[in-house]
């Protein structure tokens, strides 16, 4: 067993049972380069400070870009006996160059030390997901791009609506992503650093805040020393902003889904991404994109896992914050898989044209471009709901359809129907229709298209 960071005054031994439940290194390892990285800095500004002298901190700083080296390289013994990462930090730094390794504990403690490890590792880490964002918005793109002529039938409440080009269909996706990855981006914005607050009340030693801020790539300062050892609203920012993002994905994967099916039949998934049945030999089952939907509930269970953890927490430091770590790195973890995953296989569907032209020949698609012809004609909004309800409902009784009705019979409607409204029965008119910004509109839409492979630089 390592020496503890503490217990001196502890007149016997921790239960090992303590000492295991405990115990964080089993996650909180993955901190090991920002907490190295942090502790340079430290040793750096005590020197500067002549807090400790010079030259300690010059040994220290040096025992320390070794340890990173191993950090990096993966080649870091843990060990796992060491309470938490802070500790076998210290403990390797200790056997590297002996006791003046106990100097660099001096003007900070593990509260304010822990908190400066999470923000420098979200900073990264809300780069990197950035990043696979990006790259499932060039996958979407490409595959509209690639399909930019495509049209679907559309649907609210789950039933045919009216025409849609595919594309712009997928181009919401890319918007929503865009909106995700901005909510992580202004969350890395409130990562102000925290070292110097130490337990929580700060330090009666000459710290200079300002040049570890510097040091390590901070903007700001965190403004009070309590707030910075007792809030962790930012791994719950982080986690509320993947939990918005797993539910885009999560929908997504449900279109998807449906698309594929006999029912749908709009696209086929490559059977890379698909699985099969061990006892029903004809399966073929879209089961990553159930599992990118199933891992939805994970993220969210791992927001209102950290929001119930701190609701009654008392200010300052608490340990129980110490469990906000497993919820934070599963979230960031699945999230990275699931976008990595769905950026693929955006890249392996095929779509069927023909099953699709079929759907499309469903006239109740049109009828919202037969109401807004009656509009033109002048007549009232309700007017022209009115006719256009009462020629579905007729066409659906006589099972007769609206593109055979002569002359005669659609002034029986309307008098303002005339022959030409058939030439609006068609899919591509439909599209062709709409005008207004941000519309399905075929012009608008490859606009999209272009302003989107610009701003994601995406080689399509
Ligand atoms: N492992 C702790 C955490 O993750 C930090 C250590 C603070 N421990 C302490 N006993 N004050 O929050």
């Amino acid at each position: 067993m390592p020496k503890k960071m503490w217990g001196t005054r502890f007149p016997k031994k921790t239960n090992s049972l303590t000492d295991e439940f405990t115990s964080s290194i089993a996650f909180d390892k993955r901190l090991a380069e920002y907490d190295v990285l942090g502790s340079i800095a430290h040793a750096k500004m005590l020197g500067r400070q002549k807090i400790i002298p010079l030259k300690d901190a010059a040994l220290i700083t040096k025992g320390l870009n070794s340890i990173l080296k191993d950090v990096l390289a993966n080649k870091f013994k843990f060990d796992l006996q060491a309470e938490d990462v802070h500790s076998n930090i210290q403990d390797a730094l200790s056997k590297k160059i002996g006791k003046v390794a106990h100097k660099l504990h001096t003007a900070r403690s593990r509260n304010d030390q822990i908190a400066l490890d999470v923000k420098m590792y979200l900073r990264e880490e809300i780069k990197n997901l950035n990043l696979e964002i990006k790259n499932l918005q060039a996958s979407i793109l490409k595959f509209a791009k690639n399909n930019a002529q495509a049209i679907i039938p559309g649907y609210t409440h789950l039933q045919p609506a009216q025409c849609l080009l595919l594309a712009h269909h997928l181009l919401a996706y890319i918007e929503c992503l865009e909106r995700d990855k901005e909510r992580l981006f202004d969350a890395q914005k409130r990562l102000d650093m925290p070292l110097g607050a130490c337990a929580f009340s700060g330090t009666g030693l000459a710290i200079d805040r300002k040049f570890v801020m510097k040091e390590l790539g901070f903007k700001n300062l965190t403004q009070n020393s309590v707030d910075s050892v007792s809030d962790r609203d930012y791994v719950i920012e982080v986690l509320a902003n993947l939990s918005i993002l797993s539910v885009h994905l999560s929908r997504m994967a449900e279109d998807l889904i449906l698309w594929a099916t006999k029912e749908f039949n709009f696209i086929d998934i490559d059977f890379s991404f698909c699985t099969g049945s061990s006892i029903m030999p004809h399966k073929k089952n879209p089961d990553v994109l159930e599992l990118i939907r199933g891992s939805t509930g994970q993220i969210q269970g791992n927001l209102l896992n950290v929001l119930t953890l701190m609701k009654g927490l008392p200010y300052a430091y608490n340990r129980d914050m110490q469990l906000d770590k497993p919820a934070l790195f599963d979230a960031l973890d699945t999230v990275g898989n699931m976008l990595k995953i769905f950026k693929e296989l955006f890249a392996n569907i095929a779509i069927k044209k023909e099953a699709i032209a079929l759907k499309l020949t469903d006239e109740s698609l049109f009828c919202v471009d037969i109401v807004e012809y009656l509009i033109k004609k002048g007549l009232s909004y309700r007017e022209a709901h009115d006719i256009v309800g009462r020629m579905v409902k007729a066409s659906l009784d006589k099972k007769e359809k609206i593109s055979n009705l002569s002359a005669q019979e659609l002034k029986k409607y309307s008098l303002k129907l005339g022959l030409d409204v058939k030439n609006i029965l068609d899919a591509r008119a439909s599209v062709n229709l709409k005008i207004s910004y941000g519309s399905t509109n075929p012009k608008l839409v490859s606009q999209q298209l272009v302003k989107w492979k610009k701003r994601l630089n995406a080689r399509i």
